[in-house]
């Protein structure tokens, strides 16, 4: 892969139409086909993530159909729902690529099987922990064999991972990291289960999950941090469904918009759920001029709208452990807008980077520091903070993505806006979530 050069540009100007979120798309692809009924997506992207719900689904007998074959990178699936217990048990293992939301909520949906499935996973996404779900999982009665590794002190469990579907109790789990992925799996597996699931997380994470389940009319319920969910019960298709635009794709674009002098665009048709909007919070608290317009709910379970947002003199802010789930995949690219405003920020209690598709702490700060910032990463107990001291000139260097798509665009956002040239070693992995990110960053830059 050819390295990306990139140089500083003057200022962003313009409209952007994200694709269809990441997060809702790969759950309307599981309730669609778990729902005895033909239903209708549009909006939905063709990403490389997305895609590998697409084919699990297909090893497990859903018929799916891009209506008009792929032919831009967003479209229409018209998906033939086999029903709650429809599936057909995979003629192969099933690779869900390195697609950690394929692959955490498919082990929810594959323990609830009459059969049994192998789960592969492409290699950054076998460096990831799986204990979190397959632990509750066989709490609920599934049989899992896993990949064991020490990692620090402890046993964790890795993909490839071998899962055979047994009949599942409900019960009353607190899950003890505030994770989406967890709790969609431990719901889907519920879908399955007899009695009563009740899930109580540490922190609220974002909720598609329990809005889908209950747009196809599933018994579920939520208090505050609990879901109480009754399975055993078909779906209901609601037939049609639009995806709303990502805001974690939006959230680059923000930022070079809040940072780049002279800059003013404006994101339509954009998922505006409370449980997703941590970024715009926190932008707004470090005086970014950020509108909301055009507000309303699609097909009765997401909130979409526009976002406006024009250049801003960002101020350092605080910002708490509580509020991370809400913004967990935009922590890179605030810690850019962090680098570009006055004073100091701190975002607290930011463990989880770790384990995503790399190590975002340390790609974000290596590659920050290499371009200036002052950026320490405090260790208290199990808790780490990121601490930033903003209002240093940043200048371009030689940075690296780590294979990780969100590195690799928060790098072009803090690159873009520094002094001088900046390279980054490969963005193929951008594709991950956001293909036409470079087309886009040119059509606004002016
Ligand atoms: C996601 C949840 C988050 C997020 C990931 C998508 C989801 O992961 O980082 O990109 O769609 O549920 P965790 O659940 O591991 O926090």
């Amino acid at each position: 892969m050819k390295p990306f050069v990139l140089k500083p540009c003057g200022r962003l100007k313009g409209r952007v139409f994200p694709l269809g979120d990441k997060s809702i798309s790969h759950r309307a692809v599981i309730c669609c086909a778990l729902s005895p009924a033909k239903t209708v997506i549009r909006n939905f992207p063709f990403n490389q993530d997305c895609l590998s719900t697409v084919r699990a689904f297909k090893n497990l007998g859903v018929r799916i159909d891009v209506v008009g074959g792929i032919k831009a990178l967003a479209g229409t699936l018209a998906i033939y729902g086999r029903g709650i217990f429809g599936l057909s048990k995979p003629g192969v293992p099933i690779m869900a690529g390195d697609s950690g939301t394929t692959y955490r909520i498919l082990l929810g949906v594959l323990a609830g099987q009459k059969f049994t499935t192998r789960l592969l996973a492409g290699k950054g996404l076998s460096r990831r922990p799986m204990a979190r779900v397959t632990g509750p999982l066989r709490r609920m009665g599934a049989e899992i064999e896993a990949t064991t590794k020490r990692r620090r002190k402890e046993i964790e469990e890795y993909p490839p991972v071998q899962i055979q579907g047994r009949p599942l109790r409900g019960m009353t789990y607190r899950i003890p990291v505030a994770s989406a992925q967890v709790k969609s799996a431990l719901l889907y597996a519920g879908l399955y289960a007899t009695g009563c699931m009740r899930l109580i997380e540490p922190i609220k994470t974002r909720d598609h999950t329990e809005r889908m389940l209950k747009l196809f009319k599933a018994d579920i319920r939520t208090h505050g941090n609990q879901v109480v969910l009754r399975g055993r019960k078909e779906l209901v298709s609601p037939a049609a469904f639009y995806i709303p635009g990502d805001i974690s794709s939006a959230a680059f674009f923000i930022v070079m918009a809040a940072i780049l002098p002279g800059s003013e665009i404006v994101v339509h048709k954009v998922s505006l759920n409370p449980s997703r909007m941590g970024v715009v919070r926190v932008l707004r608290r470090m005086r970014g001029r950020i509108r909301i317009k055009n507000q309303g709910v699609i097909n009765g379970a997401e909130p979409q709208g526009d976002i406006h947002v024009q250049s801003s003199r960002l101020q350092g802010t605080t910002v708490e452990k509580e509020e991370i789930p809400a913004l967990i995949d935009e922590l890179p690219v605030l810690m850019v807008a962090a680098c570009y405003a006055q004073g100091r920020t701190i975002f607290q209690g930011v463990g989880e980077l770790r384990v995503k598709e790399t190590d975002r702490i340390r790609s974000m700060s290596e590659n920050l520091s290499k371009m200036g910032a002052s950026i320490t990463v405090l260790t208290r107990k199990r808790r780490e903070d990121i601490v930033i001291e903003g209002g240093r000139q940043l200048w371009g260097a030689r940075v690296k993505s780590f294979s990780d798509h969100r590195t690799a665009m928060s790098l072009i956002a803090a690159g873009i806006a520094a002094k001088g040239t900046t390279t980054l070693d490969d963005i193929s992995c951008i594709s991950k979530s956001f293909p036409h990110f470079i087309n886009i960053l040119n059509s606004l830059v002016k």
